[in-house]
């Protein structure tokens, strides 16, 4: 069978406000390198993905600085006020310039230390469900409802609860669909996966990582250098 046409979609046109500091989170260094430029080898390094779409803010000047066109697979897209209206134009402008595209790999750029072998995971079980998967890790810790003075008036059952991560695995054509009907309906989703749902899909859940953290505040940095430096230690063994 052939392999399918894979394009990976990188949203990285946020404000980091969490973050704060003097530099745009996407660009933060880590490891020597911005943020961004890790997220985009996580993904670019599998054979599998065909090219990587990379959806910048409108004043963004440190792409073409700190990584540009760094390999010939890389393209750039317009962002949009909120993450699901990046991911939006991103996929506009993937089936614009790349109608062979089959499916679309949603990956954060605030993600720099994904596991390869998740992505291999996700890719194995994703391509074959029309509903797309997603990595994701099960809750651990014992979960309170607090109410607004801070007090705890349940325990939550934990049984079958996931924090979602990112890559994001759908077909192309049915993401843009689910989207565009979300965003139209006047909702916003956070993640892929959740326009999926509304639009009547089931996708996977993959097991993905600890190592898989998102940064979104600036102590997240330091368990990403060590997460990057344990990979870069196995690596050379
Ligand atoms: N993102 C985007 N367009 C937006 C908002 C977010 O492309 N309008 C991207 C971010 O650049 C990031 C990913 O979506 O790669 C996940 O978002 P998050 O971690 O929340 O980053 P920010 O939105 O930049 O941070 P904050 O919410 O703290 O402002
Ligand atoms: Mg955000």
């Amino acid at each position: 069978m052939a392999r399918p046409v894979i394009h990976a979609l990188i949203p990285a046109a946020g404000q980091g406000r969490r973050f704060g500091g003097a530099v745009l989170k996407q660009y933060a260094p880590i490891a020597g390198r911005p943020l961004l430029a890790h997220a985009i080898e996580a993904v670019s390094r599998h054979p599998d993905i065909a090219g990587v779409t990379v959806v910048l803010g409108e004043d963004d000047a440190l792409f073409a600085q700190l990584i540009g066109r760094g390999h010939a697979g890389m393209h750039t897209a317009s962002g949009g006020a909120t993450r699901a209206q990046s991911v939006l134009n991103g996929l506009h402008a993937i089936r614009a310039g790349f109608p062979e595209t089959e499916w679309v790999l949603v990956h954060d750029a605030a993600r720099p230390c994904l596991p390869a072998a998740c992505l291999d995971a996700l890719l194995d079980a994703g391509l074959a469900r029309p509903d797309g998967a997603i990595l994701a890790v099960p809750l651990l810790d014992t979960l309170k409802r607090g109410n607004a003075a801070g007090a705890i008036v349940a325990t939550v059952e934990r049984y079958g609860l996931w924090a979602a991560q990112t890559p994001q695995l759908f077909p192309l054509g049915r993401l843009s669909a689910a989207l565009e009907a979300m965003l139209a309906a006047g909702e916003i989703p956070t993640d892929e996966a959740s326009a999926m749902q509304y639009a009547g899909a089931r996708p996977l859940l993959v097991m993905g990582s600890a190592a898989n953290i998102k940064i979104t505040r600036p102590a997240d940095l330091v368990l990403a250098e060590a997460w990057l430096a344990a990979q870069s230690r196995e690596a050379a063994a």
